[in-house]
């Protein structure tokens, strides 16, 4: 996820700047710059890939006295990462970094190049550069031309804007994506959107809300509120400890990913959704002509998730859909025929299998697409259509929120592709872009649930292993329950189709075996429940997740009412995240690097 530093003061600018983004390292990134004002001209360096690249551009910049400089580090979101479209993003006489996405800015690029601005890169971005510009064109004041750029974004952002036309000064705003201020002694200003920048340098800083925005200058800082009130700014304590700076309060990346899950999700729908349809702007409609049937192909969770839109490709789209797990399909001698389109999901976008699978289908012929996590991976190089996953870098081993991102994907494909093959009419379209935009608020932790999961987790210590049971998309979720156990907790897990149990797995019922047992009220609720029903009588223990009571439980998870399955589903995958996780504390266990286990999979 994008990074975003800020500096005002007399110190060395270029080191401040540097030494920040170095800090933000470890959020992931795949280009970065840097932009200084001094003695009314600026100084910029972009460079692609590692900060080294951008610290050997600069190496002659050295800057003395005072200065103003934003510096960023960028996660590929619209367009590939180079430098063009690295950060900062020049105008005319400013400079800007932004983290989030800029939701309407199609149209603003439309209003804007009518006018006859000229756009060097392809990002969202630079739109508002050069809407400030015109702005400040007509008003002339550079705060109130600020002020009204902001009334006409939209999405969401953290901003920071330089202009030579207030040249010791700072913009600033927050709306979604988080940004500090940090001050010192020395009227010295430093922003940084997380804290571990600011350790070591600040003494104090401002936590930003969401609305607020303004300007510092060496000896002001002026805050307002989103009803243009000015604000008092509240100083609170700088964190000690950089490592844990960087978990943000969490105990381990791990539990940081899952409460990123809001936020990442929303990142993922921004510009995507619209009142009545689906929109990928990055796919060529062509790119489903001639096809009658998707392959996807994956591995581990990746695999799941693709699993559960086999689920929401035939309900929705009314198109036959297959799965495959990479390693088994790359020896299979399968047969593939060019009216099939291949699509491989893949967080890394550099697992083996699963790149070689895609290898095989474009030797083939197939038409191909990849769902990833990482721009300018193998994979998103080699497919001839790429939806990216907005997760940002995903640091703990066992997989959450690129999970969580690519069933959303997968869940907004099947509504694209309904609305392009008529296959659902347009009310139920639009009923289901209702729900899906009620899953960030679906997976937001809610701390008495958290509480609840993490004294309840004492319970799930011992035994002789877990049985995680769905119908449905609810297997999947199953399978992928089971994975997250097993991975963190080393305790046996398997997951079922609940449906499955009397054929076998039932025989091992007895106290000592766990069922964790997912049961939806929009989903096969009654089917689902005889099965559990079935294991309760054969004395296994039962912990069930519903919002609807089930007094044959040991143990209850409530979740809310929900109008959709796959909010329930989404709500559910929170829960499984969260209880593998504790029960993995309480063991003892390293959770973000469990044994025998790499975050990218390049080797057979
Ligand atoms: C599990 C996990 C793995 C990966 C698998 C595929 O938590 O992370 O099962 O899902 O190794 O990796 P990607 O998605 O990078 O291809």
């Amino acid at each position: 996820m994008c990074g975003i530093v800020g500096y005002i003061g007399s110190n060395n600018v270029k080191e401040v700047l540097l030494d920040g983004l170095k800090e933000l390292e470890y959020r992931g990134y795949d280009s970065a710059g840097i932009s200084v004002l001094q003695d009314e001209s600026f100084s910029v360096y972009k460079a692609v890939g590692k900060l080294k690249n951008l610290q050997h551009k600069a190496e002659d910049f050295k800057p003395e006295g005072f200065a103003v400089g934003i510096g960023h580090t960028r996660w590929a979101t619209h367009g590939k990462p180079t430098e063009l479209n690295a950060h900062p993003h020049l105008g005319e006489y400013s400079y800007v970094v932004h983290n989030g996405i800029i939701e309407n800015y199609q149209e603003l690029k439309k209003e804007l190049t009518a006018k006859g601005v000229k756009f060097l890169s392809q990002t969202d971005t630079e739109v508002i550069v050069h809407l400030f510009e015109q702005n400040l064109n007509s008003i002339e004041d550079a705060f109130e031309a600020f002020k009204l750029t902001l009334s006409q974004l939209q999405g969401a952002y953290a901003i920071l804007l330089v202009t030579k036309s207030e040249p010791d000064t700072i913009f600033f705003a927050k709306e979604g994506s988080p940004m500090i201020i940090g001050t010192d002694a020395l009227e010295q200003k430093f922003f940084a959107s997380s804290d571990t920048p600011l350790i070591g340098h600040a003494k104090d800083v401002i936590y930003l809300h969401d609305g607020e925005f303004g300007f510092v200058t060496p000896d002001a800082i002026a805050l307002f509120d989103s009803c243009h009130e000015a604000v008092r700014p509240q100083f609170s304590a700088l964190p000690e400890s950089k490592l844990s700076a960087q978990k943000e309060g969490f105990r381990f990346f791990m539990e940081k990913e899952i409460y990123e899950q809001t936020e990442v999700i929303a990142d993922t729908m921004l510009g995507r959704i619209q009142d009545n349809a689906i929109a990928f702007d990055e796919l060529d409609p062509s790119l489903f002509e001639g096809i009658n049937e998707v392959k996807f192909c994956a591995c581990g969770t990746s695999y799941h998730s693709a699993l559960a839109s086999t689920y929401l490709f035939e309900r929705h789209a009314k198109i036959r859909t297959s799965v495959e797990i990479a390693s088994e399909f790359r020896y299979k001698e399968p047969l593939m025929t060019t009216d099939t389109l291949f699509v491989v999901i893949s967080q890394s976008g550099e697992t083996a299998d699963t790149l070689e699978t895609l290898k095989m289908a474009k030797e083939a012929g197939l038409k191909t697409l990849v769902i990833c996590n990482v721009d300018n991976s193998s994979m998103v190089r080699l497919a001839d259509a790429t939806i990216l996953t907005r997760a940002g870098i995903e640091k703990g081993v066992a997989s959450t929120k690129a999970f969580a991102t690519q069933v959303t994907i997968f869940w907004m494909l099947s509504l694209y592709l309904a609305g392009e093959r008529k296959t659902l009419s347009t009310e139920n379209i639009t009923k289901q872009i209702a729900s899906l935009r009620e899953i960030p608020a679906s997976v937001a932790v809610n701390d008495d649930l958290h509480e609840r999961l993490k004294r309840l987790s004492k319970r799930y210590l011992h035994g002789h292993g877990f049985f995680f049971i769905g119908r449905d998309v609810f297997y999947p979720l199953a399978l992928e329950g089971a994975l997250k156990l097993k991975e963190i907790s080393y305790l046996h897990a398997e997951g079922y189709p609940s449906g499955e149990m009397k054929h076998g797995p039932i025989a091992l019922a007895d106290p000592e075996l766990f069922t964790i047992a997912l049961m939806p009220q929009h989903m096969l609720y009654d089917k689902t429940k005889s099965n559990v029903e079935e294991l309760s009588a054969r004395d296994s223990t039962i912990c069930a997740i519903s919002n609807l009571t089930f007094d044959k439980a040991d143990d209850f998870i409530p979740i809310a009412d929900r109008d959709h399955y796959m909010l329930e589903f989404f709500e559910m995958m929170v829960v499984l995240q969260l209880l593998s996780m504790e029960i993995a504390i309480r063991l003892g266990n390293d959770v973000d690097m469990p044994r025998n286990l790499a975050k990218s999979v390049t080797v057979e």
